[in-house]
């Protein structure tokens, strides 16, 4: 299997379930804490060993490419203010990698998004890290399924296993487990109802796909939402060919809907000693009075 450069990071979607806050910015930046979701998702693929990273903007997204980009004025004025710690983070952010930027156009779904990735990518397997998940494990989830794209012959999603009654807001798989965490995959529907889902093994927000994915894009209609997806796409490929399921390990964030958003933020916070001496006894304060 050829080595993995490139990763695909979308994140041009309208953020419709996070309005107002993404009336005029992009769900992507909002923040955990002090860190935009996308600077985990970034980290995460230069932790797997990628440099390439094309992430694909929209219409009111400039945060996003000014946020991995020099700032001048304020290095200058941390350095004035000999504010070294920030200085150094400012500064790392500018060099975590190499960004390629491209404007999805239209909003057309997520299959439309990964298409217009095609000139850059070639004709080279890639990654593709969505942009409002973040996955917090012990071996970086795109390391992990790269370590198992390697050993397959095939396309392998990051799968994640999801309550019954949470099959309706993912893509799900249908397949046969034929190594630990690994499964071999028969079919994937997007947002199946309760009744429909093949199982609750979930397409979890990170992918290794193959370049002729781009081909079975390109002939894929508008599905659920009248978008293109991507899982409709998969499930035309996966008539073709082999294709895998990484049941990966790790917990995942969901930060394109509102209770985990607020989860995240406070598991995250609490993680961090300077936060949880204030949060904790007001947290136990607040449960004590439920
Ligand atoms: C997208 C994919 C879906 C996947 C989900 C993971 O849906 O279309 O297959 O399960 O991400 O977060 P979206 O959340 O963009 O509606």
């Amino acid at each position: 299997m050829p080595v993995v450069t490139k990763a695909v990071i979308p994140s041009a979607g309208r953020g419709t379930r996070f309005l107002p806050a993404t009336k005029a910015q992009p769900k992507e930046m909002l923040p955990i804490v002090d860190t935009p979701t996308i600077q985990f998702v970034v980290e995460e693929a230069v932790a797997s060993g990628i440099r390439d990273i094309l992430i694909i903007t929209g219409k009111d997204k400039r945060s996003i490419e000014d946020h991995f980009d020099r700032s001048v004025d304020l290095e200058m004025h941390l350095e004035r203010s000999n504010k070294q710690d920030d200085l150094h983070d400012i500064r790392k952010l500018a060099e975590l990698a190499n960004i390629h930027y491209i404007r999805q156009g239209s909003q057309k779904g997520l299959g439309h998004a990964i298409l217009r990735a095609r000139d850059h990518v070639g004709n080279e397997p890639f990654c593709v890290l969505l942009g409002d998940t973040i996955i917090d494990a012990p071996t970086p989830c795109t390391s992990q399924l790269l370590k198992a794209f390697a050993d397959l012959d095939g396309p392998v999603i990051g799968l994640a296993k999801v309550a019954k009654e949470k099959v309706s807001r993912y893509g799900i798989i249908s397949g046969e487990e034929i190594a630990p965490r690994t499964y071999s995959l028969s079919d994937l529907v997007e947002k199946p109802s309760i009744e429909q889902a093949p199982s609750d093994l979930a397409v979890g927000g990170r992918y290794v796909l193959t370049p002729d994915i781009f081909d079975y894009l390109a002939k894929t209609k508008p599905g659920k939402n009248d978008e293109i997806q991507l899982t409709d796409a998969l499930r035309l490929q996966c008539r073709d060919r082999a294709m895998y399921g990484y049941n990966y390990e790790g917990v995942r964030y969901d930060i394109g809907n509102r209770v985990d958003y607020v989860l995240t933020q406070i598991e995250f916070a609490l993680r961090r000693p300077d936060l949880k001496e204030g949060l904790a006894p007001y947290l136990r304060k607040i449960v004590d009075s439920l």
